[in-house]
Order: C-alpha cells, then sequence, then structure tokens
C-alpha cells in the first residue's frame, strides 16, 4: 500500500532522526557529520552506530543495519511499513491520510477521552464530601498536597458509580469493559472495576490517561488493582509518573518500587521519582527512562525481593550506558517508610552517599561466598577481580581493588597480581577480535546483505561513489549520461536509475521516498553508502568523472571478455576443440 508521496516527506521532516534514534540509543559520539552510539540491533562495545542529520539516516558499521526513519522504527519496534508510518506520525501529531487501514486509531483516541473522563470522575469523587473515606487515607499517607499533581482520585464503594457517570456522558458499556474501568456481568451489563481504592492514574509523557492503578484504603486483599492492557495500555512499557519526572532539573531518575513511594517521594520534594507498574523493570521500560536521563538511583525496597529487582533493573540499564546507583535504605522498608520516619534531609543524604554501582556489584559478589571459607575466598576473589579488571580507571581499579582485598583478608598484591591477569585475558581476546576484523577486508567491501554480493569490486566501489554523490548533489546528475544498466551491481543500478529519475524530475531524492520501492536490504545498502562522506562539493565533478570512467572501464572489460569468451566458443567449434580450455 502507497502513502501519498508529500505525507512521507512531511512525515519524514517532522521526525528529524537524531531525535527518534536517541529515543532508543545514546549518541555519545561525534565524528564528522555523524553521531555514533552503540547499535541496539548488535551487541558491542564501542560505537559504530552512526547517524547522519543531514542525510537523515542511519548506519551501522559493525552489523550493516541501516536505512531512513520509518526503516529505524520498523527495526526497533518490529514493525510493518505501514505500522511504522503510523507510529512515526502519532509521534508527530500528524493524521495517516485515510486509507481505513488503522481501524483502531479512532477507538484508541476515544478511549483515551474516556480515561481522561474517568480521572476527572475519581478526582472529583475525592475532594468531595463524600470522599470522606479517601481523604483521612490521603492525610493518613501525608501526600494531600500531591492530589492535585499526580490526579489522585477515590472510587467509591459502589457498584456502579463510574458505570452511571460515564454512560451519562454518552459512553458505551463495551466501552467501559474494553477500557478495563468495568467487568461484564454474566446475565448481561456490568459493574465497577474499581470500588473503595485510592486511584493513580497512569499518565504517558504526552499527557494521555492510559491506564489506572487502586489501592485498597489500608489493609487487605488484593492490595493493587491495575488496568488490564488494552488498545492504549501496555504495563510493561510505560511507567508510572514520568510525565511529571521528565520535567525534573535534578540531573537523574529515581526508580522506586511502590506507587506510594513514588507520590511520597514528589511530596518530599524528589520530583524525578518513577515506578514501573507492578512488574519489575522491562526491557522497554529501561528503554523509554533512558530516553529522558543518564542517571538512575534504584530506591526499590530494602527486602531481598527489593534488591534482587535491582540487580535485574542494573542488567537492563547498563548497555543503555546509563549510570546506575542503588541506595540501600537502612531501617525501613521502602522509601516512603524511611521518609516519613527520618525525612527528606536523611533520604538527600542516603542519594548522596549512595554507592555506585562498582560498590555495589561487588558488594552483590560477596554475597554469592562464604568469606570464611578458604574456598569462598578464592571464589570471590576470582568473579571481584573480573569486575575491576573491566574498571577503565587505573585510580578505581586500585582503590576497589583494595576494597576486595580487605574483604577477603587478603594482601593488595594479590588481589592486584589477579586484576592484571583479567585484564591480560581481556587485552587478549580483543586484539584477536582486532585481527580478524582486519583480515576481511574484501567482505568489508561487500554489502551486508547475500545476495546483493558484487561481482566486480572495482566497478562497485566507482557505483557506489556515484551513488554518493548522486544522493548528495542530485542537480548534478540531470543529464549525467551513464544509466543503470551500465552497472555491475544490478541493486545498485537500480538505485541509481530511480534517484536519477527524481533528480530529473525535480524530486526529493531521499530515503523516505525511495523507501517504497526497495528491499530492506537495498536500502540498508543505501543507507551504508550516503552515511560515508568521500568528496567534497568542490571535488565532486572530478569524482562524478572518474566514477563514470571506472564503470565505463569495466563494463568495456566485461563486454570484451564477453565477445572473447564467444569467439574462443566459436573457434572450439569450428576447429572441433575439446572443452577443457575456453569457458
Ligand atoms: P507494595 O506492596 O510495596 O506497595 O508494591 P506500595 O505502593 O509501596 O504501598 P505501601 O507502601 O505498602 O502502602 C509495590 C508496587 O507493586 C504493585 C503496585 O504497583 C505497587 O505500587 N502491586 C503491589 C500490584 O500491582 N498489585 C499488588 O497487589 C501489590
Ligand atoms: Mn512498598
Amino acid at each position: 500500500m502507497a502513502f501519498p508521496e508529500a505525507f512521507l516527506e512531511e512525515l519524514s521532516a517532522r521526525n528529524d532522526i537524531v531525535d527518534v534514534v536517541s529515543g532508543y540509543v545514546r549518541l555519545t559520539k561525534r565524528s564528522g557529520a555523524n553521531q555514533f552510539g552503540l547499535c541496539p540491533f548488535h551487541s558491542e562495545k564501542t560505537p559504530s552506530f552512526s547517524v547522519n542529520p543531514e542525510r537523515q539516516i542511519f548506519h551501522c558499521f559493525g552489523c550493516g543495519k541501516g536505512g531512513g526513519v520509518i526503516q529505524f522504527i520498523m527495526d526497533i519496534e518490529n514493525l510493518s511499513y505501514p505500522d511504522a508510518v503510523g507510529f512515526l506520525a502519532r509521534r508527530a501529531g500528524l493524521e495517516v491520510p485515510d486509507d481505513g487501514r488503522d481501524v483502531n486509531r479512532g477507538r484508541r483516541a476515544r478511549m483515551l477521552e474516556l480515561n481522561r473522563e474517568a480521572a476527572r470522575y475519581f478526582y472529583r469523587e475525592l475532594i468531595a464530601p463524600t470522599g470522606a473515606a479517601g481523604q483521612a487515607y490521603v492525610a493518613r499517607r501525608g501526600i494531600v498536597s500531591m492530589v492535585k499533581p499526580f490526579g489522585l482520585g477515590y472510587a467509591p464503594d459502589r457498584w456502579d458509580g463510574l458505570l452511571e457517570a460515564m454512560t451519562a456522558k454518552g459512553y458505551t458499556v463495551p466501552e467501559l469493559i474494553d477500557a478495563g474501568l468495568c467487568r461484564a456481568r454474566n446475565n448481561g451489563g456490568a459493574y465497577d472495576y474499581f470500588r473503595n481504592r485510592l486511584m493513580f492514574p497512569v499518565i504517558d509523557v504526552r499527557g494521555s490517561v492510559i491506564g489506572f492503578s487502586g489501592r485498597i484504603l489500608g489493609d487487605g486483599e488484593p492490595k493493587y488493582l491495575n488496568s488490564p492492557d488494552t488498545l492504549v495500555y501496555s504495563k510493561s512499557k510505560s511507567v508510572f509518573a514520568l510525565n511529571l519526572a521528565k520535567k525534573s532539573k535534578s540531573g537523574y531518575i529515581l526508580l522506586a518500587e511502590g506507587n506510594i513511594d513514588v507520590v511520597s517521594l514528589h511530596q518530599a520534594g524528589f520530583d524525578s521519582a518513577v515506578a514501573s507498574l507492578g512488574t519489575s523493570l522491562t526491557a522497554d521500560q529501561a528503554r523509554l527512562l533512558a530516553r529522558y536521563t543518564s542517571q538512575i538511583v534504584i530506591a526499590y525496597d530494602a527486602d531481598a525481593a527489593g534488591q534482587k529487582a535491582a540487580q535485574r533493573a542494573i542488567t537492563l540499564l547498563q548497555p543503555l550506558e546509563i549510570g546506575v546507583r542503588v541506595l540501600t535504605i537502612p531501617d525501613a522498608k521502602d522509601p516512603d517508610e524511611f521518609i516519613q520516619t527520618k525525612g527528606a534531609e536523611a533520604f538527600r543524604t542516603l542519594i548522596e552517599r549512595s554507592g555506585n554501582q562498582i560498590e555495589y556489584r561487588l558488594s552483590q559478589i560477596e554475597n554469592g561466598f562464604d568469606l570464611k571459607t578458604d574456598e569462598g575466598r578464592v571464589g570471590y576473589l576470582k568473579e571481584a577481580s573480573r569486575l575491576i579488571a573491566s574498571l577503565p580507571s587505573s585510580v578505581d581499579r586500585e582503590v576497589y581493588g583494595m576494597r576486595a582485598a580487605e574483604r577477603a583478608g587478603v594482601s593488595a598484591e594479590a588481589v592486584r597480581g589477579e586484576v592484571d591477569r583479567a585484564r591480560n585475558r581481556f587485552a587478549s581476546n580483543a586484539k584477536k577480535q582486532r585481527e580478524r576484523e582486519a583480515s576481511a577486508p574484501l567482505r568489508a567491501a561487500q554489502p551486508q546483505a547475500r545476495e546483493l554480493r558484487f561481482e566486480n569490486v572495482r566497478s562497485a566501489v566507482a557505483e557506489k561513489g556515484l551513488v554518493n554523490l548522486l544522493y548528495r548533489f542530485p542537480e548534478r546528475f540531470t543529464d549525467a549520461a551513464l544509466s543503470g544498466s551500465d552497472f555491475s551491481s544490478p541493486a545498485l543500478g537500480r538505485l541509481y536509475d530511480a534517484m536519477k529519475t527524481r533528480a530529473r524530475e525535480g524530486q526529493a531524492v531521499s530515503v523516505a521516498a525511495l523507501g517504497e520501492s526497495f528491499t530492506q536490504e537495498e536500502m540498508a545498502l543505501l543507507a551504508d553508502i550516503i552515511s560515508r562522506d568521500e568528496t567534497t562539493p568542490v571535488a565532486a565533478d572530478a569524482a562524478i568523472r572518474d566514477y563514470i570512467r571506472v564503470i565505463q572501464e569495466e563494463k568495456n572489460k566485461a563486454a570484451r571478455q564477453e565477445d572473447m569468451n564467444a569467439y574462443a566458443a566459436s573457434l572450439k567449434q569450428r576447429k572441433g576443440y575439446g572443452d577443457k580450455h575456453g569457458s
């Protein structure tokens, strides 16, 4: 299905590739026109994933993935082409030209509206005189002034409070059920899902109310009810209070476990507190957080489950190059209790003194061994040395080496020796890796996709150069004589023809416009080509002439070769030669 070209251009213009990619990848390095980060599509330690803002493309020099912004969303969100277009349109607030495809768009908008109305209803119920039970609970938890900023509410102790209010506004029972606000009765009809609970609306970063959590007032089971996943809500992809935390100037995000912790932290002045929604942190939530911060302070519950969840969160956050610190909360079960008993200043001190992740990981390693036994000490030292060896700073290695030595009751020299051995192992592995990479220059000249293999590398290099220049300087190609059929690589030839036609007709030569007519592999090849800067504009004309000359030479060579082959074949026939020679 084709989208109108003007729409695709608008879509690409409104979704700057650097912005979009930054939602998933931290671009940490700049080299020429390109920005680099760790590739989200393959695992790597040094950044080979590049984004070129000027050309609006991404390309990974490691795994070969590449293309425009639509391709990026297809790859990273695992979406089809039309769905990726829809995704970006929503992101930019654009209407997708209506072709009846996105049947859910209207339903989504309507469900968000319903959620917002429901949140208003719960809020009104909390501040109304009839909301005394809710008010008392909010007061008891000391979060009265947070009612408004969080839009907290109260679901009254009735079976049909929300049902009545929403149907009066024109929402249907099936709509209420779909939104997870009501449950169907066996005999038809429905009842409120949330009753006699303190309501926490879940608000996404765009400000839409996407779901709810409801806490029982006091003790009882289940403590929380949560909206089910709906058309607009996915628990594993949402983060509670990120709508508020994203505006914080603190420089970090405080990740807590409980909704109450989050509200209580905000009340105490920690305006960057968020929580994952009743699940342990997921990869999607980690990526979402990475869009808004590069520092996360984990403030999970003090119990073993909380510490285990912290460990898991670290594993998820680390590849995103987020600095992680973990709070250990003394003498309280969670941040809320700590703040209620010791005060906000004490909590701030906890954050300031919070061990960095190295210290935390060292203590985690320690927990795995019994340091009273020789065996335990040896095991601990082995693992701790491996961790310490991975630290880039020699000061850090020294400091933590000494700490580990102390813990294990051995000399600092012993740890140093162990760390040095681990470092040598790392270094020799890295060297082997580099050698493997260096010994494959020809492979490097080839496109990532097998089916696009170049038969004639000399010609293909020139063809790639030409495609690069055509992309960058389309106006210089309006009367180029060369045609794609002169190319040795059919894929490059077709790209060249398509781009030249567009250039000649005065249309934009953009990845967005070409995306629909080429395969993913071909677009990756194009992205690879145009992510390299080989020539300055001044030298471009000379380069174009050179490339064309090489392509023609190689083509003539190939033609001569064919002539020769044909001649040899005809000779063979005439003279009745054997079949050993010739082709
Ligand atoms: P907690 O039991 O720690 O709740 O669960 P809390 O919010 O800190 O409440 P207090 O301090 O005990 O009053 C942590 C989070 O786990 C999810 C909720 O998101 C909760 O905030 N949870 C908990 C559920 O989804 N369902 C439950 O039954 C319990
Ligand atoms: Mn808790």
